[in-house]
C-alpha cells in the first residue's frame, strides 16, 4: 500500500465514521426487523461503528475488516470473504453498505450462505449510483461522479440492482428486493450534501491519491469543488438517492433444528486490532 493510498483511506474512514455512527436499525434495517427475534444469533457483516447492529434486538456479533469497539456487541476483525466461523451457525445475517466496497460481492454472499443455518434470513442493503439524481446537472459534477467511481477501483457502486441475482447465485432463495429513498430538498439538506461532496474534492489526501492513480489532478478537482459551491447556491438545487434492500433465506435443506443451535467454539477471539474483545456466542444473550 502506498503512502498516498493509506492517507486517502484514513481520510475517507474518518470522514464517513460520524455519519455511519448516526445510522439506526429503524431506518436502515426496517425491512429486516420483522424477521428477527431476540434469541437469534445474527452476524452483521461490515458492521462499522455498529449503531445499526445495537438496534437489531438480537444476539448480534459484528465482523469488519477494520473493527472498532461497539458497546455490548462482540466484534471480530475479519474479511467478509473468509469468515472465522463454522458453517451453518447464524440464524440471521445483515450487511448494510458493505457490498459497494468489495471487489467480489458474490464471494461475500457465498460466505454468508456458508455460515447461515438452514432457513436463516439474510438482509442486505446497498446503493446504486444510477439512482443518484441531481438537479440541475452539470458536466463538472458528472465528471466528479466518474472520478469518485474510478477511485473505488473494482468495487461496484451499482451493486443495488444486482442484489436479487447475487443472492440467488450465492444459494439463497425467496429473494425480495425493495428500494427506499432519500431527498435533499431543503436549503439545509442541499448545503450539507454539497459541502460533503465538495470537501472530498478539496481534501489534499484525495487530490494526492487521484493524482497518483492518474484519475485526475489538482486543477480539475478544484474546478469540481467550485461547481459544487455553485450548485449549492442555486435555489433550484435538489437531489435524491435510491437505496436497495433485499431479503432472502437459506434453503431449509433439513428439518428445522430441534435441539438448539449447532455448536460454536466456546469463545472466538477477535482479531484485527481488538485483542481484548472476545465473542462469547455460546454464553447466552
Ligand atoms: C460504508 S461502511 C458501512 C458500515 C455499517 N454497516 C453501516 O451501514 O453504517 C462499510 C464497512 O464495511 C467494511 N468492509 C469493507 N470491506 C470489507 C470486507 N472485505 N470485509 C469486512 N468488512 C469490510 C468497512 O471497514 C466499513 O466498516
Amino acid at each position: 500500500m502506498t503512502g498516498t493510498r493509506e492517507r486517502y483511506e484514513r481520510y475517507v474512514a474518518e470522514r464517513h465514521r460520524p455519519a455511519h455512527g448516526r445510522r439506526t436499525a429503524g431506518r436502515w434495517a426496517a425491512f429486516l426487523l420483522p424477521h428477527l427475534r431476540p434469541e437469534m444469533r445474527l452476524l452483521d457483516l461490515g458492521c462499522g461503528p455498529g449503531s445499526i447492529t445495537v438496534g437489531l434486538g438480537t444476539r448480534a456479533i459484528g465482523a469488519d475488516l477494520h473493527p472498532v469497539r461497539i458497546d455490548g456487541v462482540p466484534v471480530v476483525g475479519a474479511d467478509a470473504r473468509a469468515l472465522p466461523f463454522p458453517a451453518g451457525v447464524f440464524d440471521a445475517i445483515f450487511a448494510n453498505a458493505l457490498l459497494q466496497h468489495v471487489a467480489d460481492a458474490l464471494a461475500v454472499l457465498r460466505e454468508a450462505r456458508r455460515v447461515a443455518r438452514p432457513g436463516a434470513v439474510i438482509g442486505v442493503g446497498d446503493v446504486d449510483w444510477d439512482g443518484h439524481l441531481l438537479h440541475p446537472r452539470h458536466p463538472l459534477l458528472e465528471r466528479g461522479r466518474q472520478i469518485r467511481e474510478a477511485v473505488r477501483e473494482r468495487a461496484d457502486v451499482r451493486v443495488g440492482r444486482r442484489l436479487r441475482g447475487l443472492l440467488a447465485a450465492a444459494g439463497f432463495e425467496g429473494v425480495e428486493v425493495g428500494v427506499t429513498g432519500e431527498a435533499a430538498g431543503t436549503s439545509r439538506a442541499v448545503a450539507a450534501m454539497a459541502d460533503f461532496e465538495r470537501e472530498w474534492f478539496e481534501a489534499p489526501e484525495v487530490i494526492a491519491h487521484v493524482t497518483v492513480l492518474g484519475i485526475s489532478g489538482a486543477e480539475e478537482m478544484a474546478a469540481i469543488a467550485a461547481a459544487w459551491r455553485r450548485w449549492s447556491a442555486d435555489p433550484a438545487a435538489c437531489a435524491a438517492t435510491l437505496w436497495f434492500t433485499a431479503l432472502a433465506w437459506a434453503p431449509p435443506d433439513r428439518p428445522p433444528h430441534e435441539g438448539g443451535h449447532p455448536p460454536l467454539p466456546q469463545r472466538l477471539s477477535a482479531t484485527g486490532g481488538i485483542d481484548d474483545v472476545e465473542c462469547p456466542l455460546d454464553q447466552g444473550p
